[in-house]
């Protein structure tokens, strides 16, 4: 079966093409480069993994949950249209969001892919070109990650259109470090938070260490991002941080708002306005926006883009302390997470060779 048989709504064409119009630069001085740059170069070789071998893709996933997921992590879970469906009906329901879920995962990662690379040929200093090339293979192997698990569902959705215009919006700025600050920070903020809460909350293994893995190469992108506009902002005007700083509180209002799942309600033939009460009054909804400003406002307060303009807009939102939030701590928490799923894995795969051998 071809991998486009398994969408539930058409995609469109096969190819999404977005026109560019900047420069593509080298860098002849071959500098070593700022040295905490050079080590998370040195760490994105090191950490490199196969998701073909350190992930056993036969673990099975449940028919009507398949990411074992509690019910209130179902954001319509409390719809009367929800309600009042039969055991089988909820289960399509479920699997159906999840696969929703996970596609916007794999169409971003695979936006990730595409950003990563265009950092490669645009940003002037030849540090961040190697960093870039190794989130570029990271990339690549989270495409390919979600993409093997939304086979093993039969189930996929096309990018959702917020998601589509904030990419979109991203790749078609010829300025540089706008790549970096749509990408690697609201984007990246926002797929660290959706990540957590399936790693954190699914029971299903698969579902679980998929995401684990994923979040730890994340941590490094975002760490990434902060390293190269760390340096990049103080030199620019204060008018030139203004514009950074509207971008950054429209594309906060949009993932904050705009995540709707619309068009998976309407496939579904469910109620719009049921679904949308639901979902607004969802207390996972509300976890999950914590989450997400958890991961973004630390950052973009590191990075210098802490005007009147962001901290009035981010006040406004209600979310201003969330940039009290300790980034590392949770950088340091994904990538442990991470090793304890391996732990997990060869721990099982001990206990069965054992088990062969006495045999
Ligand atoms: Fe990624
Ligand atoms: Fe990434």
């Amino acid at each position: 079966m071809a991998f486009r048989d398994f969408y539930a709504l058409d995609p469109g064409e096969k190819n999404w093409s977005v026109p560019q119009d900047f420069d593509v630069t080298f860098n002849w001085d071959y500098d070593d480069g700022r040295a905490a740059m050079m080590g998370l170069y040195a760490k994105g070789k090191e950490m490199q993994w196969d998701a073909a071998t350190r992930i056993d893709w036969d673990q099975e996933l449940d028919e009507e949950n398949p990411e074992q997921m509690p019910e209130e992590s179902l954001p319509i879970h409390m719809a009367p249209c929800y309600l009042k469906m039969s055991a089988k009906e909820k289960g399509a329901v479920r699997k159906n969001f999840q696969a929703w879920q996970l596609s916007q995962f794999m169409q971003g990662e695979q936006g990730a892919l595409i950003c990563a690379a265009k950092i490669v040929t645009q940003v002037p200093d030849v540090d961040s070109k190697f960093y870039a090339a190794t989130q570029t293979i990271d990339e690549a192997r989270h495409v390919e990650a979600y993409k093997r698990l939304l086979t093993k569902f039969g189930v996929v959705y096309p990018m959702t259109k917020p998601l589509q215009d904030l990419i979109e919006q991203t790749l078609r700025d010829s300025r540089w470090d706008m790549t970096y600050l749509g990408m690697q920070v609201v984007i990246e903020g926002l797929a660290l938070a959706s990540f957590g809460q399936i790693r954190d909350h699914a029971q299903n293994p698969l579902c679980a260490q998929v995401n684990a893995y994923v979040m730890q190469d994340e941590s490094r992108h975002v760490a990434f991002g902060r390293l190269a506009l760390r340096d990049y902002y103080p030199q620019l005007t204060q008018k030139e941080r203004d514009e950074r700083e509207e971008f950054l509180v429209e594309a906060s209002y949009l993932m904050r708002d705009r995540f709707d799942a619309v068009e998976l309600w309407q496939n579904l033939g469910l109620p719009i306005e049921e679904c949308a009460t639901a979902m607004y009054e969802s207390g996972f909804m509300e976890k999950f926006r914590n989450s997400l400003f958890t991961r973004i406002l630390p950052i973009v307060k590191d990075i210098g883009l802490w005007g009147e303009y962001v901290q009035k807009g981010y006040t406004e939102m209600g979310v201003i302390d969330y940039a009290k939030a300790d980034v590392q701590a949770l950088q340091d928490e994904d990538e442990n997470i991470a090793r304890q799923f391996d732990a997990r894995q060869k721990d099982i795969e001990r206990v069965i060779s054992r088990a062969q051998a006495a045999e």
